[in-house]
């Protein structure tokens, strides 16, 4: 959560706020940047709300050669100006921008900043002024300053800090929260993500957790808190720009929901050979075959990719599989199985909460391995093993090829597993053909929008609540798509086990309430369809979107026919079409919903 952007050595004033509009996806509800034109004028703005709202405050011959900025998603403190970073100390020499949250921050006001007359609430005022503080106490130079106000924090942190009696360094910090150097000729860069400063350079450095670094336009030098030196080595960062332009589309969302068919596709050139095969590390494959029960820990969409997960190892691999809020895993860890494997499905593989069981998974020498779709980020890192999404990169915050690209990545893996275990579900299941099936379908569906546009506008648009049911694998599906809906179109949504709805939540149907039924499942469509009659007796709705062997003369979006298994690869496009036609029609913006952040780097 939150971006920050820093430049030393270049015009900065543009790249840096190029970089926070590309970086907005962490956090949108206030901005702010600092400028220093090494010539003795400094400038700092601040504003609640958008980048574009920051630009507009700025002043045209505002300008530096140096610069920080900061897009923010309030952790401490609502998003006012006073809020906003960057945060300075009492006497303005001392400038920093951070993402991450300090944990101990009342401790160390009360400890080091009595009489300290604080601007604002956030976390991050305490650290700048205690590195302000221990300056001027201990009479040190800033970056020796920041290292020793860092020993004392507990937290998650990338920062920026400017000083500006030394305006020519940017000062470093990383611990849990994403931080890389971008390299420049004469300039230097440091941003939470390169794609934001993908035009200046693709030439990239990652920053390690404890590592801190003294930063000028021609210098790097990067050392552990610890105090022993870093030699960094960079990367070149190999992406077509067109991956993260908009193109065409209206929304990055439409984009990526678009991309979903090519996504698998790539998956199966990728981890499929010409024969079918699974084209998997043999090692992963050993691992998860020797496990006696496997942990799927995730968040929010991912984890509904997890539930989905068990349902295609259980089937094909035949190994039990739990699937568990990593937020709620981290500090209740499940009761576990003799040898457990763990498996962490993350888009981002940033998220906090998943790395909290990680670290965990590490200390109990458990074996884990991620599904991450940013191939160098802390869970891939972290984990024994990883392996890639490969959706490129997604940057509406309502994750959708990332969920898709999950699910094809379960499916592999749930084949190759299930084969070495010589089990005669995974040896028949052909998932190169089914995959370039559900690619198809996927592109029928997304050709008949306007179909689904028309019913998002006739039943949801009018109304503030809806249900989505469903049974046997619809069930997972239908969370997903309830969330779908809700983030991005603010209609309070939700997914129901579809003869759940009568043991108490039915009382909530009333005359149009839209309840959206998923009937893909043979085993339980007829009671599926006296579900769907129970609620149309108390007056509801009712959106049918069923695959054609089940589907009935009048229901809504007939889905083509692919296995049952991957049915929630084709269902889940019509879902994100309908949430995103819910929010585009309602005037929303689509790709950065209210209050919520892409990278959910705290707890
Ligand atoms: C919803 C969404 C979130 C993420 C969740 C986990 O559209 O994107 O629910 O799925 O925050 O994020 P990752 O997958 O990056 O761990």
């Amino acid at each position: 959560m939150c971006g920050i952007v820093g430049v030393i050595g270049k015009s900065a004033k543009e790249i840096v706020l190029n970089g926070l509009t590309n970086l907005e996806y962490r956090g949108y509800d206030s901005a702010g940047i600092y400028l220093n034109d090494l010539q003795g004028h400094q400038y700092l703005t601040k504003t609640v709300g958008r980048i574009n709202n920051l630009k507009a405050k700025m002043l045209p011959d505002e300008e530096g050669l140096v610069g920080i900025g900061h897009t923010r998603w309030a952790t401490h403190g609502k998003p006012t100006v006073n809020n906003a970073h960057p945060q300075f100390d009492q006497i303005k020499r001392f400038y920093m921008v951070h993402n991450g949250v300090i944990e101990n921050y009342q401790e160390l006001k009360e400890k080091y900043l009595k009489g300290v007359e604080l601007q604002s609430n956030t976390d991050t005022e305490i650290l700048v002024q205690l590195v302000s503080q221990i300056v001027q106490k201990k009479q040190v130079d800033p970056f020796t300053a920041l290292k020793a106000a860092l020993a004392e924090v507990r937290g998650s942190y990338a920062i920026i800090l400017i000083d500006n009696l030394k305006p020519d360094h940017l000062f470093i910090a990383k611990n849990k929260s994403p931080l890389m150097l971008g390299l420049g000729k004469g300039f230097n860069l440091v941003a939470s993500d390169s794609l934001s400063v993908l035009d200046q350079t693709k030439e990239f450095i990652d920053l390690q957790d404890g590592e801190v670094g003294d930063i000028t336009k021609n210098h790097i030098h990067i050392e552990k808190l610890t105090g022993e030196k870093v030699t960094p080595k960079s990367y070149q960062l190999k992406i077509d720009p067109s991956q993260v332009s908009k193109g065409p589309y209206d929304f990055y969302m439409l984009k990526e929901i678009c991309e979903q068919p090519n996504v698998l596709r790539r998956l199966t050139q990728l981890y499929l050979d010409e024969n079918g095969n699974p084209q998997v590390d043999q090692q992963i494959t050993s691992v998860l075959a020797q496990a006696d029960h496997l942990y799927i820990f995730a968040a929010g969409t991912s984890y509904h990719a997890g539930l989905v997960g068990k349902l295609l190892f259980e089937h094909f691999a035949q190994i039990p599989t739990e699937v568990d809020f990593a937020s709620e895993a981290g500090y209740h860890f499940p009761m576990l199985s003799q040898k457990p494997v763990f498996i962490f499905l993350s888009q981002s593989g940033e998220t906090a909460d998943s790395r909290v069981v990680l670290q965990e998974a590490i200390k109990r020498k458990i074996p884990s391995l991620t599904l991450t779709n940013v191939p160098n980020s802390t869970l891939a890192r972290e984990a024994s093993y990883a392996m890639a999404l490969e959706a490129g990169p997604e940057i509406a915050v309502a994750s959708t090829k990332a969920y898709t690209a999950q699910l094809a990545v379960e499916a592999v893996l749930a084949k190759a597993v299930g084969m070495k275990l010589q089990h005669k579900e995974a040896h028949d299941f052909d998932l190169r053909h089914e995959l370039a099936i559900a690619a198809e379908g996927i592109e029928q569906i997304i050709s008949a929008k306007a179909k689904i546009e028309q019913v998002a506008n006739t039943y949801l648009l009018p109304s503030r609540n809806a249900f989505y049911i469903g049974r046997g694998i619809d069930y997972p599906l239908a969370l997903e798509a309830a969330l779908k809906l809700k983030e991005v179109s603010y209609i309070q949504t939700e997914g129901f086990a579809a003869a759940e709805l009568k043991h108490g939540t039915i009382s909530l149907i009333e005359q149009k309430t839209p309840v959206i039924a998923l009937v893909n499942d043979p085993v339980t469509a007829d009671l599926l369809r006296g579900n769907i009659q129970e609620v149309l007796a108390r007056g509801a709705n009712v959106i049918a979107i069923a695959s054609e062997q089940l589907a009935h003369e009048n229901d809504d979006v007939i889905l083509p026919t692919v296995n049952y298994y991957l049915t929630p690869l084709i269902s889940v496009v019509v879902a994100q079409l309908l949430a995103y036609y819910a929010s585009k029609n309602k005037g929303l913006d689509v790709d950065k919903p209210r209050n919520l952040a892409k990278s959910v780097t705290v707890e």
